[in-house]
C-alpha cells in the first residue's frame, strides 16, 4: 500500500551509538523509530525509559528528520509512564490491554496527552478486547511474537488476526492503522502486506543487515507489488 509505514525497532540497534543508528536507518528511508519499553515485570527484559526518549527526540530534531516515535509499553503498569512519554516526545502511545486495570482510562490518558493511542495483542489475546475501544484508537499492534525479544521467528496464525482486524477497521471506516510487530522480513512482509498491516515493526531484520537503506528498499517493494 502507498502510504505503508516502516518502523524500525531500536531493539536491535546498537545501543552504543544510539543516535547515529537512528539517523543512520531515517535517512536510509525508514518513518517511524519503534522503541520499545520493557520493565523486568511485564515482560521478562528491560530496556529503555523516558529519559532515552527525549535524548532520541533531541537527536532527532537536531538532526532535522521530522520520523515519529512509537513507543510500545511493555510494562505494568501502564498509566504512570503515559505522561512521562508523552513529554518525551511520543508520537503514537500502545499498550498491552493485560497490563492495565482501567483500559479505556489508559487509552483517554494517552489521548489527553496530546499523543495518538493503541492496543497491543499479544499472539493468544483474542480480539474481543477491541469490541467497546477500537472507536478510541488511531492503532492497533498485533504481535506476531511472544514480546520481550528481538529476533524470534514470526507466529504463522497472526496472519488469520491480521485479516480479522483488517475488517473491522475497515467497517469502522475509521482512520486506524493496523500495525505488525515480530519477525518481519523481507521473505514475509508482503503475505503480511496482504494479510491488512500498514505499519510495519522490524528489529533484526534492518539492525542486523549490512545495508539498511536496500532492506528497507527491498521491504517497500515487496509490500508495492
Ligand atoms: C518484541 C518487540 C519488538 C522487537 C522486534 O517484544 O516488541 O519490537 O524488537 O524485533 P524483530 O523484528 O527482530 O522480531
Ligand atoms: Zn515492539
Amino acid at each position: 500500500s502507498a502510504n505503508a509505514l516502516i518502523a524500525p525497532s531500536i531493539l536491535s540497534a546498537d545501543f552504543a551509538r544510539l543516535g547515529e543508528e537512528i539517523r543512520h536507518v531515517i535517512e536510509a528511508g525508514a518513518d517511524v523509530v519503534h522503541f520499545d519499553v520493557m520493565d523486568n515485570h511485564y515482560v521478562p527484559n528491560l530496556t529503555i525509559g523516558p529519559m532515552v526518549c527525549e535524548a532520541v527526540a533531541r537527536s532527532l530534531k537536531k538532526d532535522g528528520l521530522d520520523a515519529a516515535i512509537d513507543v510500545h509499553l511493555m510494562v505494568k503498569p501502564v498509566d504512570p509512564l503515559i505522561e512521562l512519554f508523552a513529554k518525551a516526545g511520543a508520537t503514537w502511545i500502545t499498550f498491552h490491554p493485560e497490563a492495565s486495570d482501567h483500559v479505556d482510562r489508559s487509552i483517554a490518558l494517552i489521548k489527553q496527552h496530546g499523543c495518538k493511542a493503541g492496543l497491543v495483542l499479544n499472539p493468544a489475546t483474542p480480539l474481543s478486547v477491541l469490541d467497546y475501544t477500537l472507536e478510541q484508537l488511531d492503532v492497533v499492534l498485533l504481535m506476531s511474537v511472544n514480546p520481550g525479544f528481538g529476533g524470534q521467528s514470526f507466529i504463522p496464525s497472526t496472519l488469520r488476526k491480521l485479516k480479522e482486524v483488517r475488517q473491522r477497521i475497515d467497517a469502522s471506516g475509521r482512520d486506524i492503522r493496523l500495525e505488525i510487530d515480530g519477525g518481519v522480513k523481507i521473505d514475509n512482509i508482503r503475505e503480511i502486506a496482504q494479510a491488512g498491516a500498514d505499519m510495519f515493526v522490524a528489529g533484526s531484520a534492518i539492525f542486523n543487515s549490512e545495508d539498511y537503506a536496500s532492506t528497507i528498499s527491498r521491504m517497500r517493494d515487496e509490500i508495492a507489488l
